[in-house]
């Protein structure tokens, strides 16, 4: 009976635990047993009662329930060759040899060097006596799938990761909130949203609430922006307008790289525009709750996929990440996506702005 453990990773994310739920019964469905390891890499490295068998029962109602029941954590110990051996010893214990992981594209690349080093791994434990050599015989290869959960939806060759639509309903909602306390006033709101170095999140609310300027890291504005800025915002209110939203992604910069922080725009709005300004940040809100149905569908097509991709590999298959292009479920090799969204960084570092946003768009 094939063993298949699930877990999450890195930053939770609103749909993870749907992911969870479908890896689990799709494991039974197919006649496996499923693992769940709990609060990320490091329930592998110290395994114990952080890993344990799960059935049909235990996911019920994960569907609906925000961040992670599994738990997460940036384990700083499964970085290092030790913490995955330890990882490795109570793999083979548990009688796991497929791993399918939830999380952003750090977590996705620990568990693809995690599957080069198994081989290694292995010999290692039966040198140093930890396992047998009949113990370590029946698992010869590691298998591993991707799935991507992360509100930031800044992995490539990905329409969508989970949980990014729940985190931009919840950005909508809060900006509508502010919209009516800001007409009221006639004020204008700064405000600053997650997404790290990926400004979808900015970029998407920004369409979907009417912003009057928004700021991503990808496309930075113009040299003259502090200038422009104030004169579309002037054009807007002598249009009519009683309120100013002007969207900050957390990681935007200008042309130079240097940081465009809420502050910053703050104090243009208010001296140079003349406005009555206030800087709202919306923090953890952003990743917290239920998630949105769109997730929740995601969250169970990509888990049941995941189980497909386990039972269908071959020791020379890549790992793959589950994906989502053009509404379709598709599989990916995961080191190519993960290298794909390196090169976001690279484009960016160079000032290569036009690369930056032709990779974010590309499969
Ligand atoms: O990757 C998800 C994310 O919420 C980013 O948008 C943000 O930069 C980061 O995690 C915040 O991390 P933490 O919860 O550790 O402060």
């Amino acid at each position: 009976k094939r063993r298949i453990g699930v877990m999450t990773s890195g930053g939770d994310a609103p749909g993870m635990n749907g992911s969870v739920r479908a890896v689990v019964r799709m494991a039974l469905h197919y006649g496996c047993e499923a693992y769940a390891i709990y609060e990320g890499y490091d329930g592998l490295v110290k395994g114990g009662s952080l890993i344990k068998q799960v059935g049909w029962e235990d996911v019920r109602g994960f569907l609906s329930e925000g961040g992670t029941l599994i738990g997460t954590a940036r384990c700083m110990e499964f970085m290092e060759r030790a913490g995955r051996l330890l990882a490795a010893k109570h793999m083979i214990e548990t009688g796991m040899d497929a791993l399918v992981i939830c999380g952003g594209d750090g977590s996705l690349t620990g568990a693809d060097k995690f599957r080069a080093e198994w081989p290694g791994l292995l010999k290692e434990l039966v040198e140093k006596s930890e396992l047998t050599q009949e113990q370590v015989a029946p698992f010869t290869h590691l298998n591993i799938v991707g799935l991507v959960g992360s509100i930031d939806n800044d992995l490539s060759m990905t329409d969508a990761t989970i949980g990014c639509y729940s985190s931009l309903a919840r950005i909508c909602e809060a900006v509508d909130s502010v919209d009516t306390t800001a007409t009221s006033h006639q004020r204008a709101f700064v405000i600053e949203v997650m997404g790290r170095h990926c400004g979808w999140l900015a970029l998407m609310a920004g369409v979907s609430t009417g912003a009057d300027f928004v700021f991503i890291p990808e496309i930075p504005p113009p040299e003259n922006w502090e200038d422009q800025m104030c004169k579309i915002i002037k054009k807007h209110r002598d249009m009519g307008k009683r309120k100013t939203i002007v969207i900050v992604a957390e990681g935007a910069h200008d042309r130079n790289l240097h940081k465009i922080t809420p502050q910053h725009v703050k104090d243009l709005l208010s001296n140079k525009a003349k406005l009555d300004t206030r800087i709202t940040t919306l923090g953890h809100v952003q990743r917290g709750g239920t998630p949105c149905a769109y997730d929740r569908m995601l969250a169970t097509l990509q888990g049941v996929e995941a189980v497909k991709a386990v039972l269908e590999a071959t020791p020379e298959t890549p790992s793959p990440v589950i994906c989502m292009i053009e509404n379709k479920i598709v599989r990916r090799p995961l080191l190519e996506a993960v290298a794909q969204t390196k090169e976001v960084a690279t484009a960016i570092h160079a000032k290569d702005f036009d690369r930056a946003m032709a990779l974010r768009d590309a499969e």
